[in-house]
């Protein structure tokens, strides 16, 4: 047994990062690792990030993904704290693997183009992050080129998200003018692209510069200064109480792509990030506890599966998130769900480049498990004789829809085993047509279909028609207000593999024509 436990655990931080695609995501991950150590150079990272892929080989999409399971969770060293950096997945490859990766991080780094500002994806993630009432940090990118006003962009955080921005430091110019960096929570200015010696400049009392400084003799200096004042007299200070909550979000500016601001951005994170928090838990008397995340018993849920990571021995990874105790190789472990005691023998944490056998791991750790099907997303492990299960994950919704059918009438039997070992592995949701009870897939993202499509052909030797519906706009209703009439051309009546019925509306328009039709119709969606 690890001598402290509590200290152990009080060292990690685990967090993702969200935002849309080509915010900068990979190039401040790129930035974190060197930081940590992780990489010597950048583009490491960079080149393996994957190209364009629309093929429906799955294999052939993770050969271009190339980082693909290795870089599941990068994980890291730095200040005396264990940063788990988990990947979300955007792009092309968007799924609900995204979302779930979010159940299983303690806070989230919300990487922003300052010249965009909030994009669809980000906001999205970003609902799934605040429901868990999680700390958010948000980094606003690409400071060397021209962006909104920084003051603009505080405010759009308000307006579209909801959530109160904090400044911790504040841009000075921006673009070709960009000159530094005023560190509110530091007190110095830090400038832009000046040697590691003369980078920093102390502000005296009243935060400012010592007038022989000539950046005070220029205008963007005064405009800063009044920036932050504005800053002051909003009220908007920080809150320790309100960040730990998602109420308020810290702001950090910078520029990843010239590494500018980003290890300051690391240091306040690793200072104010929370380690890992105790997670609700259900009792074999179906009693609630919290689990404290320093427990001595080992606990831990399982977020993500991913198969076939090596065509030669098919094998399947089952992504757990230590939620309490210790993992030690060989540790025996109960499978809340079915009872069953698994030794983990065989177990992997990961680095950035490869994977390495696992010994020690604790809470806020992850530990890729390899599966022989045991394991399904949502499971619940846990040591010892007190059964321990953790909340269920939650359903998302999704947002494009496939008719499938067997291609082959004959083979339905692999086509129905494969199909239902997909959906419970989460691989996509299944739902049937109301009336005719035909096979309709949902997915968050276009991958998802593919590498269904692949998995049924290579795994279960089914080969598979999709017939697209396209995007839909998914609501549940309840069964006792359902009316099969309501059902009509610009939206289609399906059942959930709950046998919950819902409907799948062409377009927004669609929904709310439905919404004016039926006022007293209740309409759910999910996360
Ligand atoms: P993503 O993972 O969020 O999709 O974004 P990624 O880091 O790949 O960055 C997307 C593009 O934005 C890249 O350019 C990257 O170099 C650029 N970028 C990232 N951070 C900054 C920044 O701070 N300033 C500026 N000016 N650009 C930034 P690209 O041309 O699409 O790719 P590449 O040619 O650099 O590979």
């Amino acid at each position: 047994m690890m001598q402290n436990l509590t200290n152990e655990v009080a060292k990690r931080r685990t967090f993702a990062i969200i935002s849309h695609p080509d915010a900068g995501k990979t190039t401040i991950t790129e930035q974190l690792l060197l930081f940590g150590g992780v990489i010597r150079e950048a583009g490491t990272v960079k080149a393996k990030k994957s190209g364009h892929f629309a093929t429906s080989d799955w294999m052939d999409i993770e050969k271009k993904r190339g980082i693909s399971v290795t870089s599941s969770v990068m994980q890291f060293e730095y200040q005396g704290k264990r940063i788990n950096i988990l990947d979300t997945p955007g792009h092309e490859d968007f799924s609900e693997d995204t979302y779930r990766t979010l159940m299983a991080v303690d806070a989230a780094v919300m990487v922003i183009d300052s010249a965009k500002g909030i994009e669809p994806q980000t906001k999205k993630l970003f609902k799934v992050v605040k429901k868990r009432g999680i700390p958010i940090f948000t980094f606003m990118n690409k400071l060397d080129r021209d962006g909104r006003e920084p003051l603009d962009l505080i405010a759009e955080l308000e307006d579209l998200l909801g959530i109160e921005g904090v400044a911790m430091n504040w841009p000075i110019g921006m673009g070709k003018g960009l000159k530094g960096l005023y560190d509110i929570a530091n007190h110095r200015i830090e400038l832009y692209r000046a040697e590691a010696a003369d980078k920093y400049l102390e502000l005296d009392e009243d935060g400012r510069l010592s007038e022989d400084n000539p950046l005070t003799k220029e205008s963007i200096y005064d405009d800063t200064l009044g920036d932050i004042e504005l800053l002051h007299e909003a009220g908007n200070t920080f809150d320790a109480a309100k960040v730990a909550v998602g109420d308020q979000t810290p702001v950090f500016f910078g520029s990843a792509l010239t590494n500018f601001g980003v290890e300051t951005f690391l240091e306040q994170y690793v200072k104010i990030a929370p380690s890992p928090d105790s997670h609700e838990v259900t009792l074999a008397n179906d009693d609630k506890e919290e689990l404290a995340a320093d427990d001595e018993q080992f606990a831990g849920f399982v977020f993500k599966i991913q198969a076939n990571m090596n065509p030669a021995h098919r094998d399947r990874i089952a992504f757990v998130r230590i939620c309490s105790g210790e993992f030690e190789k060989g540790i025996d472990v109960t499978l809340a769900r079915t009872g069953k005691s698994i030794r983990l023998n065989n177990a992997t944490e990961f680095m950035s480049s490869e994977r390495v056998q696992v010994s020690n791991a604790v809470a806020g750790d992850i530990v890729g498990l390899y599966d022989t099907g045991n394991f399904q997303i949502g499971d619940s492990i846990y040591s010892g004789k007190r059964k321990v299960e953790f909340q269920e994950l939650p359903q998302f919704t999704p947002e494009l829809f496939m008719q499938v059918t067997a291609k082959n009438v004959m083979k339905q039997k692999s086509f129905h085993k494969g199909m239902q070992q997909l959906v419970q592995e989460g691989a996509v949701q299944l739902y049937r047509n109301y009336q005719t009870d035909d096979y309709i897939l949902g997915a968050v993202g276009q991958l998802q279909f593919e590498v269904f499509q692949y998995r049924m052909l290579n795994e279960y030797n089914s080969e598979v028609v999709m017939t697209p519906i396209g995007s839909r706009v998914a609501r549940w209703i309840d069964q006792s207000q359902l009316d099969p009439k309501m059902s009509s051309s610009r939206n289609l009546l399906v059942k959930d593999r709950f046998d919950q019925p819902l409907f799948l509306f062409e377009n927004q328009f669609a929904l709310r024509w439905f919404a004016d039709k039926y006022p007293d119709v209740q309409l759910h969606a999910k996360l």
